[in-house]
């Protein structure tokens, strides 16, 4: 058992944020043997308890829970800050190329390797990621997030048309992989799988049908794909499957519409579409840097709400702009303030940080596993400095709220705020 002293955010059943200036967070080895929160709260109030506990003195900071990365592509690390005009040219000119040199594992591991680093200092504790086609990029992820003792999830892209050579994958064989992969890392540790079509465009008929037959056999397994991003892509998919009743639809009809299922950037979406997201389960991942990147469009807050829609925050690097949950956070507040509904919302800085952290483990099916300091959550957590910057120590001396000074970071914050990030008890 290990305590630490410090200022505690975490998050109650309601969403709301629950702050102790001087708190204490007590962490225990589980009888799974996972190091978990077994208390948390007010210093004053706990210390006689944990008196005989060796405790970690980190007044000044604010400890909070690991932030949750919805939707990033770990091999395209390096494609960030890829100039194009849009989503499709940016995919044939950057992207595929590039992910072509997944077929080699050594390569592979040296990505994730530095991917994982990278979501080490930005304070991201949990990812789910798209690998690539090529299964050898999906072991070098998960071999990597192991040794790390890393809450993590990925798969392998499904591709089988629509792609240049060195990307494109074979119908039959991609599902024998998937189901492989499946069987060999899913559940193992803490890894997770997710079968991953990357859109409709890329997968044939056959390939998305047999995608949802895998998600059917494998109920607890994720999906993860892309939808309704960018005005093009919409066009191109609904020419391919003139039937669906819409671009989301097709995924509805191939199986592939449930819980678990998390869809990336639902931008340009209908009533109709936000209540089959409700009604199935599936979730959206929303990835504003990236929409502001490549010009796709606003995420609809308001109409996500109004239709009961689930969501939570993601980068989606390498179309995204930055690994920082704080770069994503402040993004998301821009959209919600110019977006397409034109309500000019003011999303709450301590909502935004819900987004990115209990709401998203949430989301992914992963609540009171990890996004939150609640006991029972894995001890996966960050440790924050509020002064880390000139600029932030001076603001938030100035601060009178929760709010206001979520607000500071948010706005002034990034890796320099994150002194440490704790990964199952162990900091780094
Ligand atoms: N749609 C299909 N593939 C991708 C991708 O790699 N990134 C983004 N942002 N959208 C996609
Ligand atoms: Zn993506």
């Amino acid at each position: 058992m290990h305590c630490y002293r410090a200022s505690v955010l975490r998050f109650d059943s309601q969403r709301q944020p629950v702050f102790d200036n001087d708190g204490l967070l007590v962490v225990d080895q589980n009888e799974n043997g996972r190091q978990v929160v077994v208390d948390v709260g007010d210093h004053a109030a706990l210390k006689a308890r944990y008196a005989e506990v060796p405790t970690t003195d980190w007044r000044g900071r604010i400890m909070a829970p690991g932030f949750v990365d919805m939707h990033v592509h770990y091999p395209q690390t390096d494609v960030i800050g890829a100039p194009a005009d849009g989503l499709l040219p940016w995919l044939e000119n950057y992207t595929f190329p590039h992910e072509a040199r997944f077929y080699d594992p050594a390569y592979a591991r040296s990505v994730a390797d530095f991917f994982f680093d990278e979501l080490q200092r930005h304070g991201v504790t949990t990812a789910l990621t798209f690998a690539t086609s090529h299964p050898a990029s999906v072991t070098a992820a998960f071999e990597a997030a192991r040794e790390r003792g890393l809450r993590f999830i990925t798969g392998k892209v499904l591709q089988d048309r629509h792609s240049p050579d060195g990307v494109r994958d074979e119908t039959e064989q991609s599902l024998i992989d998937t189901e492989a992969l499946i069987q060999r890392w899913h559940g193992v540790d803490r890894l997770g799988y997710a079968i991953t079509p990357r859109f409709a465009p890329t997968s044939s008929p056959a390939q998305l049908r047999g995608a949802g037959e895998l998600a059917a056999k494998y109920a607890d397994v994720w999906i993860q794909s892309h939808v309704a991003e960018n005005l093009d892509e919409i066009r191109w998919a609904r020419e391919l499957f003139p039937d669906a009743a819409s671009y989301l639809g097709i995924y509805g009809d191939a199986g592939l519409m449930r819980q678990r299922a998390i869809y990336a950037h639902c931008i340009h979406f209908s009533h109709a579409d936000r209540v089959l997201m409700q009604r199935s389960g599936a979730v959206a991942a929303v990835c504003p840097t990236s929409n502001l990147f490549l010009g796709s469009g606003f995420f609809d807050f308001a109409a996500a709400d109004a239709a009961g829609m689930r969501y939570g925050l993601a980068s989606d690097v390498g179309g995204g702009t930055s690994f920082s949950p704080f770069k994503t956070m402040l993004a998301a507040y821009c959209v919600g303030r110019e977006g397409q509904s034109k309500t000019g919302l003011s999303l709450r800085p301590s909502q935004l940080w819900w987004q990115h952290t209990t709401g998203a483990a949430e989301a992914l099916g992963l609540g009171g596993v990890v996004g939150n300091l609640q006991p029972g959550c894995e001890a996966d957590f960050v440790v924050l400095n509020p002064e880390a910057t000139p600029i932030l120590a001076r603001k938030t001396q100035q601060t009178n709220s929760l709010e206001e000074l979520l607000f500071a970071l948010i706005v002034l914050g990034d890796e320099r705020v994150v002194e440490r990030t704790v990964i199952a008890g162990r900091p780094s």
